[in-house]
């Protein structure tokens, strides 16, 4: 038996990512697997976003568990459009649902992001996040679970180096901080079922969200063409334990905790998977 064992989950931003390896950890100890993503571009992000391929690549990966795994391309900001890709998905398994994680997300990174950047990142982090949650009430299973992707940013307060990371990031940082708020009140909305509500926070992910050039350059603004390489020294300095980033394994394995009956009583709690991070601003 799995830790999950025939537990049925859907994954936003699952095409790649945090999402993808939530969803193979989650296959494979027993679960079945809706993988959302838009795989289309959004301008306002500044790098690129999944692709048809990298969300095919997910369900090939767990199906290679031998777990079943439906495919939904929708967009977390359109509400119908999310509402549909649940309900399908659902109904293609047994027609209910035990996990939801709403981790589809953007970062619009660097000091030039116009205000528009602002607005986008909470229509994708905020709005979309809400937008999933609600899309899922309906068919939550008494003693269901839902996994928020948060972030050290909930936590961190407003700091001179935002206006470096600009408007993206302080709409980036808003909505995971409202996430937290939200997450509070949802907790004893749910708690009668059963239904539990946690959320996870890493430090840096070794994602595209951070393999990116435009978070380069916002950290190296000094040099032509910063690497990865060249931020990883200014990356360190985040968190107390000597680490650049956590790995997208160390975020799943805290969801599969929290997606398995051994947190059944586990709710209104916020895993941080940061090295320390948090510790170190004496948060
Ligand atoms: N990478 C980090 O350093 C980091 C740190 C803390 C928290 N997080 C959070 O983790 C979550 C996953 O991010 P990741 O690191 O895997 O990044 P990622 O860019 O690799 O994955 C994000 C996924 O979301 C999808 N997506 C974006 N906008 C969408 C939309 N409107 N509708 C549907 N899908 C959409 C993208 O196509 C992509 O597949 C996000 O919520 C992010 O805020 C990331």
């Amino acid at each position: 038996m799995g830790r999950v064992e025939n537990k049925v989950v859907a994954i936003t931003g699952a095409a790649r990512g945090q999402g993808r390896s939530h969803a193979v950890h989650l296959a494979r100890e027993g679960a079945d697997i809706i993988a959302v993503d838009l795989c289309k571009e959004i301008e306002s992000a500044g790098y690129a976003m999944a692709s048809n391929e990298d969300l095919e690549e997910t369900a090939r990966l767990v199906r290679e568990t031998g777990r079943r795994a439906v495919v939904k391309y929708a967009d977390v900001r359109d509400y119908s459009a999310v509402r549909a890709a649940v309900a399908e998905g659902v109904a293609e398994f047994d027609g209910g649902l035990d996990v939801l994680i709403p981790n589809a997300g953007i970062l619009p990174m660097g000091p030039d992001v116009p205000v528009g950047g602002f607005a986008a990142s909470i229509d994708v982090n905020l709005i979309g996040m809400l937008n999933t949650v609600h899309a899922a009430l309906p068919h939550l299973r008494d003693s269901a679970s839902i996994i928020l992707s948060g972030s050290i940013a909930s936590f961190l307060p407003p700091m001179g180096e935002d206006v470096m990371a600009g408007s993206g990031y302080v709409g980036y940082r808003f909505s995971k901080q409202v996430l937290v708020e939200y997450a509070k009140e949802l907790v004893l909305q749910l708690a009668p079922q059963g239904i539990r509500v946690n959320s996870v926070h890493p430090t840096s992910v070794d994602t595209d969200m951070t393999n990116n050039e435009a978070m380069f350059k916002t950290y190296r603004p000094d040099l032509d063409t910063p690497t990865k390489e060249d931020i990883d020294p200014i990356l360190a300095t985040i968190q107390a334990m000597p680490i650049t980033h956590v790995s997208t394994a160390d975020v799943s394995h805290a969801v599969v905790y929290l997606a398995s009956d051994e947190s059944r009583y586990v709710t209104g709690t916020q895993i941080r998977i940061d090295g320390g991070a948090i510790a170190k601003h004496r948060l």
